[in-house]
């Protein structure tokens, strides 16, 4: 939602009430760091494969991740059962108010969510891939439900269709849960995801360069440079 922290000049009558959020989907600090001073970063995902890659411990990098980035910050739970998941989700969830805890969608997964959402714990319900499993994580009280792009594209499915669908269905019962489009792997993914009107994309660090690197940028950038020399070498 636009706040006031919203730069005056973006407060335009009539726009629709909605910020287009961009979460950065890694681990990795320094990549959150320099994506972070851009000021277009709203928050983080993490998840096991992505902590594997870094260095120090779990509870650490979730700490350090909490200082960079103001906003919702992921942290997956690795138990099968709901009540090792709670177990796990407690004290991760108490390192920083900004922390969510991410639940795969499965029975367990959900009875999970039911017991955090009752403890006003929140949850990003991960390894969604059909729109049936993001209404029942939306009805489990899922404040975050993440369906994963990439993967099913992998699998000759149209990932983007599954968000137009988890979008209507929440849509048509006013669900507070946020789609988190993710498995991004390429700029396209993300600009269909804003076309859409998903709440959130989180993309990888290299995405995020690719979204931002035009050539014509770098050639114009060269040429005015080029030109500005003509105008020093006057005086
Ligand atoms: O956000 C989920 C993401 O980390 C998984 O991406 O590329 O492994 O499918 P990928």
């Amino acid at each position: 939602m636009q706040g006031l922290s919203e730069p005056w000049h973006l407060l335009r009558k009539g726009r629709a009430n909605k910020k287009v959020k961009i979460f950065i989907d890694t681990a990795n600090i320094e990549e959150i760091r320099q994506m972070n001073k851009l000021g277009i970063i709203d928050g983080v995902t993490t998840n096991p494969t992505l902590i594997s890659k870094e260095k120090g411990d779990f509870k650490s990098i979730i700490k350090e991740i909490t200082e960079i980035v103001d906003g919702p910050i992921s942290a997956e739970v690795i138990s099968l059962d709901a009540e090792g998941m709670v177990d796990e989700a407690r004290p991760l969830s108490r390192i920083h108010k900004n922390i969510n805890i991410k639940i795969p969608l499965t029975q367990e997964g959900l009875k999970a969510v039911k017991i955090l959402s009752r403890e006003r714990i929140k949850t990003n319900v991960t390894l969604c891939f059909s729109a049936s499993q993001a209404l029942l994580a939306a009805k489990a009280g899922a404040t975050f439900i993440s369906p994963f792009i990439g993967r099913l594209d992998d699998i000759s499915q149209n990932g983007m269709d599954l968000v137009r669908d988890i979008k209507e269905i929440y849509k048509n019962y006013s669900f507070k849960t946020e789609i988190i489009v993710a498995s991004v792997r390429h700029p396209l993914h993300v600009l269909e995801a804003a076309k859409i009107g998903a709440d959130i994309a989180t993309v990888p660090y290299k995405v995020l360069t690719q979204l931002l690197k035009h050539p014509l940028t770098d050639i114009g950038i060269e040429r005015f440079l080029n030109d500005w020399k003509k105008v020093e070498g006057r005086s």
